[in-house]
């Protein structure tokens, strides 16, 4: 067990820390995930129980996520390990550590591509690009999945950027990297808000995300939801864990994730109702699917004056985000094989890029030449895409309650939360009932035993 006390190095202060978890809280998920779910998931049904969701059991998790990793002090493999030896657990909850590390990488090599999707139509804005139809804006979408080479060089691009970051070093590169991204994502969010409210259709989008309709409040809907909000806050997959490990003793865990928390759901809705309102203003559709953005978007910007300039805000805002999620994604593993291998980290940072991009390849490639090679009816990008969030997340997450809740023992619990009161028996009590219930409902029925 490497020592807790061992010299390692940390965030510069608190707010770098809480910088650089909501730069991995936000990113597709909310820009590129959340508005389709709410747009063919019921609306506001769905946002309702989002946001339930990410205070119920979101934050209680993060908090646990965190306190995992500040008190095991490394990696998310070493992490586990050495709190499991230090409350005298059961070392297999190293496998938790693992599932995350390697689950981590699995989504980078598809979010990769997607965020490559998102390069490929900031060029294409900032070279003139328009679409005048829906068909025309359909068109250029399946042009760009028909073209592995396309895809596969911003693929690249992006992979480079991000572990280019991380081969620097947490602190000297993502702790670098959050502070000039993340406030200038928060800038162009608003700016991009207040341009929806001037040249879109505010009041439909309000009433679309806020007006609730309890019709719409399906158990579908309502287990969507919660499987969103562990997407949406990146739990279940270590990234927390290995951010969570470089937080100083001084702060306090509990703020520090409310902040987290809720700066993330702002720039869900903030970006919902950016988009809603745009979409709605263009007579488009809300329910387009995991299209919306790349496909409806342009369109609206197409038709808008000084809609170039506002594509290439938007493109740049959620390539910024992408970016930002996916260096906590590499950072885990390249934790591990720096820590527990002692490989120096722009090697294990490169190396790893190297895995990654091959898997991306093939997942550029199963849009097109490899889209008749399928696995229970699923190409490689849909079973990437399903292992990882409704196998993969749920239970590492569900691991997590029960080993905080449950195995770690009240006592060391309480020591690294520093939390008293109502407050913390709110929380624990969440960890050992509510969440592990909940994230079960949500397993179950993403496997379809519960219809
Ligand atoms: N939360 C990020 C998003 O919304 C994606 C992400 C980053 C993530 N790190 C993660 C998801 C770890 C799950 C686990 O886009």
């Amino acid at each position: 067990m490497s020592s807790p006390a061992s010299p390692r190095s940390t965030w510069s202060n608190r707010w770098a820390f809480i910088l650089v978890t909501i730069g991995s809280a936000v990113g597709l998920g909310n820009i590129w995930k959340f508005p389709y779910m709410a747009g063919s998931q019921g609306g506001s049904a769905f946002v309702a129980v989002y946001l339930i969701c990410v205070v119920l059991i979101g934050l209680p998790l993060l908090m646990a996520e965190i306190l995992i990793g500040r008190r095991g002090k490394g990696n998310p493999v070493s992490a586990m390990l050495n709190v499991a030896e230090e409350t005298r657990s059961s070392p297999w909850w190293g496998i938790v550590g693992w599932v995350g590390v390697v689950g981590a990488l699995l989504i980078l090599s598809f979010y990769s591509v997607v965020a490559g999707w998102i390069v490929d139509y900031l060029i294409k804005s900032i070279s003139g690009f328009r679409v005048e139809t829906a068909e025309g804006a359909s068109a250029a979408f399946k042009a760009l999945l028909a073209n592995p080479l396309e895809m596969a060089l911003w693929h690249t691009v992006f992979l480079a950027m991000t572990v280019g970051v991380v081969a620097r070093g947490v602190i000297s590169g993502i702790e670098k990297a959050n502070k000039v991204m993340m406030p200038g994502l928060f800038l162009i969010l608003v700016l991009l808000t207040l341009w929806g409210g001037i040249a879109g259709d505010m009041g439909a989008a309000w009433d679309f995300m806020f007006a609730f309709k309890a019709h719409d409040l399906t158990p579908g809907v309502m287990l969507a939801a919660v499987g969103h909000a562990f997407f949406s806050l990146s739990l279940g997959m270590g990234a927390i864990m290995a951010y969570g490990s470089y937080l100083d003793r001084d702060s306090s865990i509990a703020s520090t994730s409310i902040w987290v928390a809720m700066a993330g759901t702002l720039v869900g809705l903030l970006a919902g109702l950016a988009i809603f309102s745009l979409t709605f203003a263009q007579g488009l559709e809300p329910a387009a699917g995991p299209g919306l953005i790349l496909q409806t978007l342009p369109l609206a910007f197409s038709h808008m004056p000084g809609g170039q300039g506002f594509a290439i805000f938007f493109f740049t805002l959620v390539l910024f985000a992408a970016w930002t999620s996916a260096i906590s994604l590499v950072e885990p593993f390249v934790a591990w094989l720096t820590e527990r291998l002692g490989i120096r980290r722009p090697l294990a940072a490169w190396g790893t890029a190297a895995a990654v991009w091959i898997l991306g390849i093939a997942v550029c490639l199963s849009f097109n030449i490899w889209s008749g090679y399928t696995l229970f009816g699923l190409n490689l990008f849909e079973l990437l895409d399903f292992l990882t969030s409704r196998i993969m997340m749920p239970l590492s997450g569900l691991a997590i309650a029960l080993f905080v809740g449950w195995a770690m023992g009240r006592h060391s619990v309480v020591d690294e939360m520093q939390l008293q009161g109502k407050a913390f028996e709110a929380w624990y009590r969440i960890l050992r009932y509510l969440a592990p219930l909940a994230i079960l409902l949500v397993f179950f029925h993403a496997l379809g035993w519960l219809g």
